[in-house]
């Protein structure tokens, strides 16, 4: 059975925003030992969207909104709340959810970032659906949002050829008929030496003495990652069917984090989903962290259709990971 609401948290618009400046598979060939026909076999990525020195992740986070506004008709004054899942903030403090805010001239909305990597839309969601569930916000914008170039070495082929820059947000309205149904979210700190950028917090603040220099960037062992990625985001999936006594032939997409295409199809295939239910969108944009689920549902959008049920997965840093059901009403 589907988890019985009162009242359920809906989306009613969804926006994105990806960088014009492409990083092309030719472009990592310059940068590092590495070949086009190589990051096809393995990722499934052909180019990544790199946002220009000088802007940073709100700035893709306010282009998303505005996006969304424009195309749903929503005013962006009536906005009482904005969470905003990034591991990038333009900056240590404020959020990035107040600078948002400061840029689109919104002085009276409960806002805050949420930190839990490349799944931190899905938490930021469940979140953001908590909010608008307890009757007390009506009208709560949930931005997934990363400039991760900031943090990759572009001559380390064990990561430049994963990541790319960009935003997705949605819209989340009440509704006493259906919307976000549940949600499974998960962490285990097991998952820290396999995956993390070490510099620039308290641990390792820039200034400290004996600096390593490795420590500005993104780390990560990918074979461990990859298997984690995939067991830890099937379960999820399964186990959050299970609990709402659904199974796979009740789900019309499955929408897993954009990670590498080959972690999409081995969750697609220990799931049993036809291929042509899991939607990807990597070859173009990479791995955007939070922003790779609603980038994807914002790029395929138009082959959603009302009253289907979207069964979405994430798995990152941490780790951490999970799953989310809902039902598309737009
Ligand atoms: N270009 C060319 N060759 C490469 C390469 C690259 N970019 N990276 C590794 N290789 C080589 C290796 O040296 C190795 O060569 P060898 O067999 O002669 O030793 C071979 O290719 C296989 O390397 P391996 O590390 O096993 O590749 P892989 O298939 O695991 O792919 C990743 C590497 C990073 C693409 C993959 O592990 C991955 O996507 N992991 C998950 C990462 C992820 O999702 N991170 C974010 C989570 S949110």
């Amino acid at each position: 059975m589907l988890r019985n609401k009162q009242q359920y948290a809906q989306i009613t618009a969804i926006g994105g925003y990806l960088p014009t400046t492409r990083r092309t598979n030719a472009d990592l060939e310059r940068l590092s030992d590495t070949s086009d026909e190589w990051i096809m076999k393995r990722t499934g990525i052909k180019e990544r969207r790199i946002l220009e020195d000088g802007l940073a992740t709100s700035d893709m986070a306010v282009e998303a909104i505005k996006e969304l506004c424009a195309t749903y008709q929503k005013d962006i004054t009536t906005i009482d709340a904005l969470l905003v899942a990034t591991s990038s903030p333009d900056m240590p403090m404020p959020s990035t959810a107040n600078i948002i805010c400061d840029k689109l001239d919104l002085t009276q909305v409960w806002a805050f970032d949420m930190n839990a990597a490349c799944s931190g839309f899905l938490y930021a969601l469940d979140m953001g659906a908590a909010l608008v569930e307890t009757g007390r916000y009506k009208n709560v914008v949930v931005v997934g949002a990363d400039k991760i170039s900031s943090y990759v070495d572009t001559t380390d082929r064990s990561t430049n050829i994963l990541f790319g820059d960009g935003a997705g947000a949605v819209w989340l309205e009440p509704s006493k008929e259906t919307g976000v149904l549940d949600a499974l979210l998960l962490s285990d700190g097991k998952g820290i030496e396999y995956l993390n950028i070490k510099g620039g917090g308290s641990r390792y603040p820039y200034a400290m003495e004996n600096w390593d220099s490795t420590h500005r960037y993104l780390q990560q062992d990918g074979k461990v990652v990859f298997k984690n990625a995939v067991t830890a985001m099937s379960q999820a999936c399964q186990s959050l069917l299970d609990q709402n006594g659904l199974t796979v032939e009740d789900v019309n997409w499955l929408v897993a984090h954009q990670a590498n295409k080959r972690i999409i199809d081995a969750v697609g295939k220990e799931l049993g989903i036809e291929e042509e239910k899991a939607l990807n969108n990597i070859t173009y944009s990479g791995n955007t962290i939070a922003a790779t689920i609603p980038l994807c549902i914002w790029e395929y959008k138009n082959q959603l259709k009302k009253g289907d049920l979207l069964l979405l997965t994430a798995f990152g840093a941490g780790f951490s990971w999970g799953a989310s059901l809902l039902q598309w009403n737009i």
